[in-house]
Formats: structure tokens, sequence, C-alpha cells
């Protein structure tokens, strides 16, 4: 069978290099054909008022498969992840069991063989991500794995860390040269333990134990340390203090290997949202001040901060409708994660659309295949969004099988409309194809 195409028509295109008036044609063979003006396919796709952009990328989903298939799978999360105009996640290995061994991170593969989103594996840095000895990392980087990470915990113990960034440095031979990313999630559990909101005026007014930006703050002093003394590069998650942005801001000054995310929820909202005890705003690393939010939203204005991450974190309504204490922490992100962005960043669309795209796909090691220019033979990985309308945010619309959106009811501005992978239309006009 002959190819067939589709194009794009009458959006502007926004990638590294730059923003154009053009129409793009892909082919269902997974590339980009064509790109200009007046063209046509066999099918077509209205961008009218939208931006057509390299397809996002987001280093941080919880799919809970396996295990808490109740909560979300692999094919729910990418059908949301697709919704949210995303063609590439990297799913977060605290799963039951772990992904910290071939056989799981095999099943994801596998599960994730023909999703509407290109699901990757990241895997964990220890064993059962307990902290206390080194996983297979080898035989998991064969298998295809980027970033290893003990997300929903960091690893505490200095020693085995700076063995873990000495070892991922050496397997660069086993991944075609692509390097190996240790992500940490910063938390020092002394610090943290028996605390379930930010440290400050909000815990101490609702007597809810605190944890302090510290707890944060001395990983990621500890990690640029062991960046600097290993020379392998360190991947911060999730950041969400000032004091934080400023330790990367002069890492990279310093020249050192360091890369960093922050979640959409830590540059818009605050701990005065745990006003009313409403589980809904419990999440690890906590809300923050006002303060913390500023520099975030600094940081990813001058590129302190590489990436914007979801930390899509799905929780059934029985396990997250309990105390604010009892309650697990996490939120939803991948429906509404561009519509957060683009309301709450006073950023170029380029630099906002860096964060979710291109850099985030460097930093995963998957360029050649996410977020790289739209041109004549790149991959037909792509985003339509229209960053004008305005929508309300509703958990029950969403792909996810959960619904713990802290934004229900909130009016946002920005939704993609179509999303492409490897050249089919899985997403048109915000619906899914399949
Ligand atoms: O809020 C969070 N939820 N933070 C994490 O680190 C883990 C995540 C989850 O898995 O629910």
């Amino acid at each position: 069978m002959s190819e067939s195409t589709t194009v794009i028509k009458g959006g502007t295109v926004v990638d590294q290099n730059g923003s154009r008036r053009a129409d793009v044609v892909v082919s269902d063979e997974g590339t980009i054909v064509a790109v200009g003006e007046g063209l046509d396919g066999d099918r077509t796709l209205d961008a009218t008022d939208c931006v057509v952009s390299p397809g996002f990328v987001d280093l941080h989903v919880h799919l809970r498969q396996p295990g808490k298939e109740e909560a979300e799978t692999i094919e729910t999360g990418a059908r949301g992840a697709a919704l949210g105009g995303f063609t590439s996640v990297i799913a977060m290995p605290n799963t039951t069991p772990a992904m910290d061994c071939a056989s799981v991170v095999r099943e994801v593969i596998d599960l994730a063989a023909d999703t509407i989103c290109d699901v990757r594996p990241s895997a964990a840095i220890t064993v059962g991500r307990d902290g206390e000895s080194l996983s297979p990392m080898a035989e998991l980087v064969k298998l295809g794995v980027r970033l290893f990470t003990d997300d929903g915990t960091g690893v505490q113990d200095d020693r085995l860390m700076r063995t873990a960034l000495e070892y991922a440095g050496s397997l660069a031979h086993l991944s075609g040269g692509q390097p190996i990313v240790l992500a940490q999630h910063c938390e020092v559990n002394a610090l943290s333990e028996g605390t379930f909101m930010h440290e400050g005026e909000w815990s101490s007014r609702l007597g809810i134990p605190g944890q302090p930006a510290e707890s944060e703050e001395l990983m990621v002093m500890r990690d640029i340390a062991l960046a600097r003394l290993t020379g392998t590069r360190v991947h911060f998650q999730h950041m969400s203090t000032a004091g934080s942005v400023a330790m990367i801001r002069a890492a990279k000054d310093a020249g050192l290997p360091v890369t960093a995310e922050a979640a959409t929820h830590h540059f818009c909202l605050t701990d005065a949202c745990c006003a009313d005890y409403d589980p809904l705003y419990k999440v690890h690393p906590p809300l923050r001040t006002d303060a913390d939010v500023a520099a975030v939203k600094e940081g990813l204005a001058d590129g302190t901060i590489d990436a914007i991450a979801t930390d899509h974190a799905p929780h059934t309504p029985q396990d997250k409708e309990r105390t604010f204490a009892d309650a697990p922490p996490g939120m939803l992100g991948l429906e509404t994660a561009f519509a957060i962005a683009n309301t709450h960043l006073e950023m170029p669309i380029e630099d906002l659309l860096a964060a979710m795209s291109w850099r985030p796909a460097a930093i995963a090691g998957i360029q050649d295949q996410h977020g790289g220019p739209v041109v004549v033979g790149g991959a037909a990985n792509l985003a339509v969004v229209d960053p004008n309308t305005t929508w309300t945010v509703s958990g029950a619309a969403m792909a996810s099988r959960s619904t713990n959106t802290p934004y229900e009811g909130v009016t946002v501005r920005g939704r993609a409309r179509h999303t492409i992978l490897r050249g089919e239309a899985v997403v048109i006009d915000g619906e899914a194809q399949r």
C-alpha cells in the first residue's frame, strides 16, 4: 500500500528554529514530508489560530501499572498524555512491584507497544527503591532505559548515590553513546518523616506537621556536589523551592552537569491551598510559598529550570478522600499541563514549548524521535495547540482513570487540539481517535 498523508493546515510552526506560518504534511509512515505554504494531503487537519509544535515530552508521570490499575493504566495514562499534546512520557518506577528489574521493565515496554503516546520506562536506581543496593542498571540500559530514579523517595545514602553516578557514567557504551540520566527526587527523609505539607505559616495555622524547604535543598546541595565529584549528570526532579532554584542556577553557572524540571503545580499553587485540609492539594514535594512559586517561574524564564513536567499522579477517590495526613500525595497533570503553563507563565511561547518539548526530549536522550525541529525528514510527532481558547477543567471528563485534579472547575487558557504520533492523528479536535 502506498503511504497516505495528512496536512496540518493554516497554523504557525514554532520549534527550536523559530516561528513561521507553514502547513506541515506528515506521512503515515512517520515522517514529515513537506513544510511550506499552500500544501495539501490526503486528509486535512485544521490548524487555524493554532501553534504546530514538536510533540510535548513529559519526564515525569506515574502510570500505576503494574500494581495499581484501578487508579491508572499505561493505556489510559497514554490517552490522557496524547490529549495533553504529549507524544512521549517517561513512566516513573514506583509501581508495585517497582520497575527495578528486567522483567517489570519489559512488562511496561510490552504494555506500551500500541498506546497513542510513546511511553518509555524509567527504572529505579536501587532495588525496590529501598535505597540499599543498586538495581541492575547495565541490563536495564540494554533494554532501553535512559533515566533512573527512585522517585517517590530520594536516595538517602551519599555513598550509594556516588556509586550510582559513577556506575551510570560508565554505561554510555551500552546506549549508543546516549547519556544515562540519574534523576533525583530530592527529599531528606530525616527532615520530612511525619510531615504532610510545607513547613511555614500555613502549616502552623492549620496544625499540620510541615517539612522545611531544607528537606529538598540539602539533597540538591549534596547532589550538585556529587555531580561535580563524579562528572555524571544529575537531573533534579520537581524543584519546588527558591533555594533549590538558586543552587541549580549557580551550579549551571559553574559549568556542572545538572538539569532540572518543575512540575506545573509548583508554579501556580501555594501552601495556602491546603487551608481547607483538602487532600487534593497534598503532593510531594509539597506546595510551597508565593516566594517559591515566583522563584520557580523565574527559573523557568531564565532557563535555570530546563523542563516543565507534570508529576501526573493519579489516585482513586477511595485513596484520596481520606484525611490530609492519611491521603496519598499527588495530583493529575497530563491533560492540563499546557493550559496551566500557558495561563500562568509570562514566557514567550517559544520558551514555553522549549520547556515542554525539545529540552525534556534532549534530557531523556530521545531527541531523534521527539522534540526535533519541524523539518522535512523529521519524525512526525507533533502537537497542535490553540493557545487562546479557554475551557473549564473537569476531572470526570478526563481520560485518566482518576479524577484528582486540583484545577476542578477552574477556567484556563490554551489547549491541545490535535496530536500526531508517528504520522497518525491520534487526537483530532480534542478527541482521542482510539
Ligand atoms: O506527590 C507525589 N506523588 N509525589 C511523588 O513523589 C510520588 C507521587 C505518586 O506516586 O503518587
